[in-house]
């Protein structure tokens, strides 16, 4: 039998996320959203494409979490994108409600799921799916380094005139302003980025990095899904397929790099059950103190859920509280 894949939210990314995952063929996907016909269409368009792209992988659409049931990667996109002039965190509460009640249903009926988060803003939403699912920390994660990492490597290439695949990067901390590239870990080839390029030029590559989203947003007047969906997928395969990659994903720190009680971006090696180890990478003093900045930026989205407890959805009560206990790895 095949591995079962969902993806929540059949938007631009979720829709895009289960074309380039059913054409993998490793796995059935199910596409869910609140919008009725909408996921079972783009689900049922996607499986016409089979005959031609050659994948016999199913694919269905669905408004019922039933339909999910024994999932064994759960992608969530589900949210509102960011329109222009938005920041990523005027999204959080909106975005919370809706995760928070995505997360009921997948603990409900996919126990076992490692569980993707993409919803903005990134490493909150992942709090908030852990706190409500209560799974344990190494099936809970956010894809957001991957993306940045490589418009991060796509800009230095540009730059180099040469190729993305020589291009070795990090991206880490928050998806958001405060983002670290790791310049210091930054190579071509294996030469050091700052002997390939001057200082004011690699500040502004950075730069460009970091209003990577907002730089789509503006000319695309909706949210980034091509790269974000490659992206995901980069995860999802080194799950599906053990590949024990090391990728820069949202964990839930428990001290790893200085940070406690939150998700931010740190170089996970991914597996079978998630992740497998939050890999130490040796940092500098300046990228430290910007990752634990990036961290305090992350905290503040927390804060702003947590602030708002008594206004929002009181029928998501769970959304506040930690769970006592998880769900066991
Ligand atoms: P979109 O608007 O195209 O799709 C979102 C979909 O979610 C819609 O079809 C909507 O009906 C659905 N939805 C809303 N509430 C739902 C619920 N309770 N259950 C199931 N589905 C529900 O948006 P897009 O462009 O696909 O972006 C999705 C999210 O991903 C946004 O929050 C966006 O900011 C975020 N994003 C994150 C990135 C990252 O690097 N982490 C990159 C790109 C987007
Ligand atoms: C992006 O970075 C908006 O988070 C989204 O494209």
């Amino acid at each position: 039998m095949r591995a079962k894949i969902t993806v929540v939210g059949a938007g631009n990314v979720g829709a895009s996320v289960a074309q380039r995952l059913v054409e993998r063929a490793y796995a059935d996907i199910v596409l869910v959203d609140i919008i009725e016909g909408m996921p079972q269409g783009k689900a049922l368009d996607l499986l016409e494409s089979g005959p031609i792209s050659g994948f016999d992988s199913q694919i269905t659409g669905t408004n019922n979490y039933q339909d999910t049931a024994g999932s064994d990667i759960v992608v969530v996109t589900s949210g509102m994108p960011r329109k222009p002039g938005m920041s990523r965190d005027d999204l959080v509460l909106t975005n919370a409600k809706i995760v928070a009640s995505v997360g009921r249903e997948i603990a409900k009926y996919s126990p076992n799921a490692v569980v993707i988060v993409v919803s903005n803003p990134l490493d909150a939403m992942a709090q908030v799916a852990y706190r409500v699912t209560a799974f344990p920390k190494e099936r809970v994660l956010g894809m957001a380094g991957v993306l940045d990492t490589a418009r991060f490597r796509t800009f230095l290439a540009q730059e180099l005139n040469t190729s993305v695949h020589d291009v070795e990067a990090y991206v880490l901390g928050g998806h958001g302003d405060t983002m670290v590239p790791v310049v210091g870990m930054t190579t071509v080839a294996g030469v050091p980025i700052d002997q390939l390029m001057s200082a004011e030029k690699l500040s502004a590559i950075v730069q460009r990095t970091r209003d990577g989203g907002a730089e789509i947003v503006n000319l695309l007047k909706a949210s980034a899904y091509y790269a974000p969906s490659a992206a995901v997928v980069q995860m999802v395969d080194a799950i599906m397929l053990d590949t024990r990659r090391v990728l820069p994903c949202s964990a839930y720190l428990n001290g790893e790099y200085g940070i406690s009680g939150l998700f931010t971006g740190v170089p996970c090696r991914l597996g079978r059950h998630g992740i497998e180890e939050i890999v130490s990478i040796p940092l500098t003093e300046p990228e430290q103190a910007a990752l634990t900045r990036s961290a305090a930026a992350v905290r503040e989205a927390v804060e702003i859920i947590d602030a708002r407890k008594n206004d929002v959805d009181a029928a998501l009560p769970q959304l506040f509280e930690q769970p006592t206990t998880r769900v066991p790895a």
